[in-house]
């Protein structure tokens, strides 16, 4: 899969994507990232990608132009179809679903908005999908972009050194993940259920079971519709 990144703070994804499994997965070449300055794509030489918004109001906006710029640049070195996604608050909340969904991607392009966000010809002609990671209001997409970057690249095939990790973690089946408990099976006097240190592996998966089903119904009921 190839990843690309159009944000005007391209240095703060280093910190997420040249660390643990991100950068496991670039090295074993599961994915190439390419994180783009959208100020390479402004028109005149104060590299400026924002404006007042026509009408009036507070703030900039981030303008059309150096976005199209940018998306067109990275269209022409993809081979193959590639998906445009803006960051957005206004979009649809992304999900396991819909992190799925992406891992099986052959091209992503991410854009993130800043200000008072982008202008609407971005959405309206230059974009795929639109993805919030939820209600609530970040001051750039950048840090949306590296959860959903995050999200995805550890569902690609290989990326992750245990693949049934994947298969029994939270949203998988509708169910969040029972407890997990590990060494030492003594601390102070909070005990660990006898259960899981039996050995008994037809008691643990049963007890795993119903403690998923427990737990998802005490805490997310709305997954078990
Ligand atoms: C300050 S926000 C703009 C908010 C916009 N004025 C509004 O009210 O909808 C600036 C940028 O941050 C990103 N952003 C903010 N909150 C987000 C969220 N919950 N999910 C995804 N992106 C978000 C978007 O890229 C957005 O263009």
């Amino acid at each position: 899969m190839r990843i690309d990144i159009i944000s005007i703070f391209p240095k703060m994804f280093s910190a997420v994507l040249d660390e643990s499994i991100i950068k496991r997965a670039q090295k074993k070449g599961k994915v190439k990232i390419f994180v783009h300055d959208l100020r390479d794509y402004a028109l005149d030489r104060h590299r400026k990608v924002d404006d007042r918004p026509f009408g009036g109001g507070s703030g900039m906006v981030i303008q059309v132009e150096p976005i199209f710029r940018a998306i067109q640049a990275i269209k022409k070195k993809i081979k193959g179809k590639s998906k445009v996604i803006l960051l957005c608050p206004q979009g649809k909340k992304f999900s396991q679903e819909r992190a799925r969904k992406l891992s099986k991607c052959k091209n992503l392009i991410f854009v993130c908005g800043r200000y008072e966000g982008v202008d609407e010809r971005v959405r309206l002609y230059l974009v795929d999908e639109e993805i919030s990671i939820g209600d609530y209001i970040l001051t750039g997409g950048e840090l949306a972009a590296m959860v959903v970057v995050d999200s995805l690249v550890r569902l690609i095939p290989g990326v992750l050194g245990d693949k049934n990790s994947l298969n029994f973690e939270s949203f998988e089946g509708n169910l969040l993940e029972y407890p997990q408990y590990s060494r030492p099976s003594q601390f102070k006097n909070w005990p660990v259920p006898e259960v899981l240190v039996s050995g008994a592996h037809d008691k643990i998966q049963a007890w795993r079971k119903l403690e998923s089903l427990k737990r998802t119904r005490q805490r997310r009921p709305d997954l078990l519709k």
